[in-house]
């Protein structure tokens, strides 16, 4: 068991800025979330539990709780010259005995091709290696090659594929697990 830390709530990078989850983006986040839906939800299935100002909020509430609580801990991705708000990322199922978190991803659709969220996943990762987790892991759907491209791109490997288990509207689809150790 290691000590449990927090991810930083600011961290900096070369082009953005990851920021601790809070109330002052919701409006915006509803509004990224609409102007992107049919991009996100295809593999996001809280996407469409986000539809009015009021979930949204809502979501905030349950990230600062959880945050609290070292459980996930959502950084919002903003554009460092700009501050406009592109996409989020940040460790959930943290689990400081075995030392272990799994990461989560997304961008808005017209920020993707940039290397926007590998920049922003070597952040995360230095943060939480260096606070003594050795094993990050990056689930996603076997047909969602754009997420498993950012996992290969940065290092990660391929463990397991778990047969059928996730369902997604109305199919069950294979998942990939790939890891990283410090
Ligand atoms: C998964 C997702 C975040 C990937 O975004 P991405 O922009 O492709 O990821 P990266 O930041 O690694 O960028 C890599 C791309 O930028 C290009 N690129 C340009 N400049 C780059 C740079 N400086 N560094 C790295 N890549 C760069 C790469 O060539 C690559 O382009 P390609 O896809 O045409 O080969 C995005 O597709 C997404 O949000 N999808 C929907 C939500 C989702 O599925 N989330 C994951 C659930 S498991």
């Amino acid at each position: 068991m290691i000590d449990k830390f927090d991810m930083s709530e600011r961290l900096v990078t070369d082009r953005l800025i990851l920021l601790r989850r809070n109330h002052d983006y919701d409006e915006e986040m509803l509004q990224v979330l609409n102007d992107n839906r049919d991009f996100l939800r295809r593999y996001l299935f809280w996407v469409d539990k986000n539809k009015t100002l009021e979930d949204v909020i809502g979501a905030t509430d349950m990230f600062d709780k959880q945050w609290t609580e070292h459980k996930e801990q959502a950084l919002l991705i903003l554009d460092k010259q700009s501050g406009a708000l592109w996409g989020c990322i940040g460790p959930h199922a943290i689990d400081f005995f075995n030392r272990e978190a799994e990461l989560g991803y997304w961008l808005r659709e017209d920020k993707t091709g940039h290397g926007y969220m590998s920049e922003a996943l070597k952040a995360v990762e230095e943060k939480l290696f260096a606070g003594g987790m050795r094993r990050l892991v990056i689930c996603c759907d076997k047909e969602n090659t754009a997420s498993s491209a950012v996992a290969k791109r940065n290092g990660y490997h391929l463990e397991a594929v778990r047969k059928e288990r996730l369902y997604t509207y109305g199919e069950f689809h294979d998942e990939e697990v790939y890891v990283k150790f410090a």
